[in-house]
């Protein structure tokens, strides 16, 4: 593989994916989290937290960029078979980051304003889709409680026909995968590894108590921004 050369470094603030860009090659590192790891509790555990960050976005994070940097290499070659064999990575890696770095804004501890309902366009949009917020967060307890093995439970708006959808998606699937024109505004990350340590297998319990701090501000500045 070519020599590559750290050129230049920045951020991509509204997408918060930490990119970096290697000569003809750009590559992701891990994004900081708005909180203090233990800022969530007693909901989610500062050690839940932690492992999350540093040690499972992480490894999405380094092997996303390490099969970034295959295809680059295989792209280069003509080598067919390695491009083509790299895309499950690609797609479970790449989601990881791109799943996990959504998460953490749709998360805000509770002092500041984690839990808060929505009341502006987003809140309206709410009520009129799914009759009450009770009865979205229901639906989507219920598609996230039922889901099997590792996976997503997701709020999102499809951005042409402006109408609000609840999807759930396996593995690291983001939401995109379940149609084009769908964008996240709130995506509850359903793998044991998000709840376990505290909720035990419990995962009901998990999704009963994570909307004390879903942090709906950040729901609404992508709602109004998709559907103005
Ligand atoms: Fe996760």
């Amino acid at each position: 593989m070519a020599l590559r050369t750290f050129v230049t470094r920045k951020s991509l603030g509204g997408l918060g994916l930490g990119l970096q860009q290697l000569r003809g090659l750009q590559t992701f590192s891990l994004p900081d989290l708005p909180y203090d790891y233990g800022a969530l509790e007693p909901v989610i555990s500062g050690e839940i937290m932690h492992l999350h960050h540093q040690k499972h976005h992480q490894t999405y994070v380094t092997n996303y960029n390490k099969a970034l940097e295959q295809l680059d290499d295989a792209m280069a070659k003509g080598d067919s078979s390695t491009v083509v064999k790299l895309q499950n990575a690609i797609k479970f890696n790449g989601g990881g980051h791109i799943n996990h770095s959504t998460f953490w804004k749709n998360l805000a501890p509770i002092h500041e304003g984690g839990g808060e309902h929505p009341k502006d366009s987003l809140g309206w949009a709410i009520d009129t889709h799914f009759g009450s917020l009770e009865a979205m967060v229901q639906r989507m307890n219920a598609e996230g409680a039922a889901l099997q093995g590792s996976g997503w439970v997701w709020l999102g708006v499809d951005k042409e026909l402006k109408k609000l959808v609840i999807e759930t998606t396996a593995n690291q699937d983001p939401l995109v995968t379940k149609g084009p024109n769908l964008v996240p505004l709130l995506g509850i990350d359903v793998w044991e590894h998000a709840y376990y340590l505290q909720y035990k297998n419990v995962r009901p319990d998990y999704l009963k108590n994570i909307w004390k701090v879903i942090n709906w501000k950040y729901a609404s500045e992508v709602y109004e921004k998709e559907c103005p």
